[in-house]
């Protein structure tokens, strides 16, 4: 099946999967057409201002009260929610892991999720949490809502189907997928297993960063950005919904699929992007800009220039900066960096940091180049060079990030990541050459 989308970020969409079912000229008639009953769903207060106000009205089989109802308490032991704090006796550190195994018996992808940090607290609507996925189930009458914050979903292995109340989105590694709070959906994976990384964000939704001096084009573009058609089932078989909320879990046993919306307007809706279309921007003479320039997503936290969390990539892209270190510096920060790899080899690493797997940076603790990377970024003759093959992200949140009793105690946890700096020798000799030697 070929599916189809709408292009543009946040824009006010409508889509209809049956002619004549979204009612035009207004939102809510005495009588809808095919029956459908109208529902508002809000993604902010009715009184935000305009240009952050998100709503949508959907057109749906069934209201969502015959959705819920009577709700069973449950426990999802590897699902951490902030504030997780003291969950283990690892020390601070910088942390690396090598790739999450894939799964041995049969799980779907909301019972694969494994927490890897949180920050923040969730009571508060700020911070977020850093999730690893594995899956090889198709979740078919399995549904799920998570009122604490939307998800951002980065796949590394395997393409997803996403099939939301507001439309079904496909995507494959170098795609992201944005699932809104409160949004139902479930998951299959197309090619029987897939894996990948999750942030889950509690404080206000992505949006686009602006672009200062940069102007009206390059980074991510609105127009990449693609919102879902109209798709529902009719389906009147046992089913079972899953929720989220303020970190407890529960379900609810239904007899149809809550996925029943026949048409819908408004700008509350989940979006993929795809990351190879993403303009980078960077230096063409000398030096290179902070890496806030490869952001695609930033989260406000309220505080200006603040995010509650970013989502940043570091794509394929040419390296031209004449005299300078081209990889990214040695620095510590106050913000608290989860990079995952996607694909490729990340500049900064020239081993160790592999496609699956994760690092964590937290606030302050310091990291850059490991000791091959620096030596070779050194001395190497500076022609341009195109980096290919790489797909880095990271998110980056000014939150402290606190690792799960899980992720501290993972096998993939690399003891020895803080060597990859020990071979970092004292290149000062008192001379203002320095001592290159090796
Ligand atoms: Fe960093």
């Amino acid at each position: 099946m070929t599916l189809s989308y709408m292009p543009g970020f946040g824009n006010d969409f409508e889509t209809e999967s049956l002619a004549g079912a979204l009612p035009q000229g207004q939102n809510s008639p005495q009588r809808c057409a095919y029956g459908l009953y109208a529902e508002q769903l809000s993604g902010s207060p009715f009184t935000a201002p305009r240009g952050i106000n998100e709503r949508s009205w959907l057109y749906r089989i069934r209201p969502s009260v015959k959705h819920s109802g009577r709700f069973t308490p449950v426990k999802r032991e590897h699902w951490k929610t902030a504030p997780n704090l003291d969950d283990h006796e690892l020390p601070i550190g910088q942390l690396r892991w090598n790739p999450t195994p894939m799964p041995e018996s049969a799980v779907n992808f909301i019972d694969s999720i494994r927490t890897m940090t949180t920050a923040g607290d969730v009571h508060g609507q700020a911070g977020m949490a850093a999730h690893v996925y594995a899956v090889n189930q198709d979740m078919v009458d399995d549904y799920f809502f998570n009122a604490d914050g939307e998800l951002l979903l980065v796949p590394e292995q395997g393409m997803l189907s996403i099939f939301t109340e507001m439309g079904i989105i496909e995507i494959e590694p170098s795609e992201i997928c944005i699932i809104p709070r409160g949004m139902m959906f479930k998951v299959a994976a197309l090619n029987g297993e897939a894996r990948g990384y999750i942030c889950e964000n509690y404080g206000a939704k992505f949006s686009l960063p602006d672009r200062g001096p940069i102007g009206a084009n390059c980074l991510a573009n609105p127009r990449d950005f693609k919102t879902p058609i109209a798709a529902f089932e009719e389906k009147e078989t046992p089913c079972r919904l899953h929720v989220k909320w303020c970190g407890k879990f529960y379900e609810t046993l239904l007899g149809h699929s809550p996925l029943d919306v026949v048409a819908w307007h408004g700008n509350y809706a989940p979006y993929k992007y795809d990351l190879r279309t993403f303009s980078p921007v960077g230096a063409i003479l000398f030096d290179h800009p902070d890496p806030s320039i490869f952001t695609v997503l930033t989260a406000p936290s309220g505080e200006e220039g603040t995010a509650n969390v970013d989502f940043v990539i570091f794509p394929p892209r040419w390296l031209v900066a004449e005299h300078s270190f081209r990889p990214p510096w040695y620095h510590r920060n106050i913000m608290s960096e989860f990079m995952g790899l996607i694909y490729g080899q990340y500049d900064a690493k020239e081993e160790g940091f592999v496609a699956g797997g994760m690092s964590l940076h937290n606030m302050m603790l310091a990291h850059g180049p490991d000791a091959m990377g620096f030596n070779k970024a050194s001395t190497v003759e500076l022609k341009p060079q195109r980096l290919e093959n790489t797909m880095a992200f990271m998110f980056e949140t000014r939150f402290p990030q606190h690792l799960t009793r899980f992720a501290a105690e993972l096998e993939t946890l690399q003891d020895n990541y803080a060597d990859c700096w020990s071979g970092l020798k004292k290149r000062f000799n008192g001379t203002p050459e320095g001592d290159w030697s090796e």
